[in-house]
């Protein structure tokens, strides 16, 4: 693992109930900034608690967090945490709710500076023309689109999101995710993201991390995703990698993700594996020109 990671989980556990086993154990990645990486696992297997340990907001049993040099210690503007429901102040209109967050993150701002910042955050969700409106007059997928204009307005360190779209319809979802796809090219934010939706994974990020079922649940495999960047939801299914990474994903979610637990397959060293399905031909790949020897495409660090 590099020293110089921005973010860096090291042997982290997380254990609920004494004498029962962990939900997770030596839970070890890191992550450069402007990174965007997802977890996908099956329901229960600890992605929220990760998520909450980022967030300051759930004690590890073991291990620790450290980010940016520093070990975090309990919750932070730096460590901004979008949750699946909106959690939007109910008597603010959309601009004054993005307004409050952009104010306790720069206290020193003028009134005019902190409209002008917002108003950025409000157009990349194509929400300008609902700014002066309150969030009962805001459809879901509209009040879930302020949650994340309000999230990126304050340029946290890492934006931390579990399974932002969950409760929204797919078209809906596949809207907002195309904005997403812009603002984050647009602001180059570190986003931690929890789905369970592996189309939206594949479309979203850089590296998936791929969780293991609990209890001792683990991160077995980082998939990184070699589709290049500037991907769209109409185009992405058209580049042949895109089914080599989505039938990984899938194998590993229905199959692989049990038997890893069971200790059967792929028996886990401290890193997980790191893995481009995308660049594995059915052919095997050719040789490197310089020392004959194929090209090996999948390896452990
Ligand atoms: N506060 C808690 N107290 C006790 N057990 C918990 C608590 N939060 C989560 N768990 C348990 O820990 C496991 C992982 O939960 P969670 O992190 O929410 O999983 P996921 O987000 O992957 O669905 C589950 O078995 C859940 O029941
Ligand atoms: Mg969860």
């Amino acid at each position: 693992m590099s020293t110089k990671a921005f973010l860096k989980v090291e042997g982290l556990s997380k254990r609920y109930q004494p004498g029962q086993p962990p939900v997770f154990e030596n839970i070890n990645f890191s992550l450069e900034q402007g990174e965007f990486v997802c977890v996908i696992g099956h329901s229960g297997c600890g992605k929220s608690t990760i998520l909450n340990v980022l967030a300051g907001l759930e004690e590890p049993s073991s291990g620790g967090v450290i980010m940016a040099g520093k070990e975090t210690a309990g919750p932070s503007l730096d460590r901004g945490v979008v949750f699946q429901g909106h959690a939007l102040m109910p008597w603010l209109t959309v601009e004054q709710n993005i307004a409050f967050a952009v104010k306790s993150r720069h206290p020193s701002w003028s009134r005019q500076q902190i409209a002008q910042h917002g108003a950025r955050f409000i157009e990349m969700v194509g929400l300008t023309g609902a700014a002066q409106k309150k969030p009962a007059e805001l459809s879901g997928g509209m009040k879930q689109r302020v949650g994340i204009a309000r999230a990126f307005a304050v340029e946290p360190k890492m934006l931390l999101m579990d399974e932002p779209f969950g409760a929204l319809d797919a078209l809906t979802r596949g809207v907002i995710q195309d904005e997403l796809v812009k603002i984050c090219a647009a602001t180059r934010q570190t986003v931690f993201m929890v789905t369970h939706d592996v189309d939206e994974a594949i479309l979203l990020a850089d590296k998936v991390m791929l969780m293991s079922n609990g209890p001792k649940a683990r991160i077995a495999e980082i998939m990184i995703n070699t589709l290049p960047r500037e991907r769209t939801r109409e185009t992405i299914h058209h580049d042949p990698q895109f089914y080599r990474i989505r039938n990984h994903l899938v194998d590993f979610l229905v199959r692989r993700s049990k038997t890893i637990q069971q200790g059967g397959e792929g028996v886990l060293g401290d890193q997980p594996l790191i893995v481009r399905p995308g660049l594995d031909e059915t052919d095997p790949p050719p040789p490197d020109p310089q020392t004959q020897q194929p090209l090996r495409r999948i390896h452990a660090v």
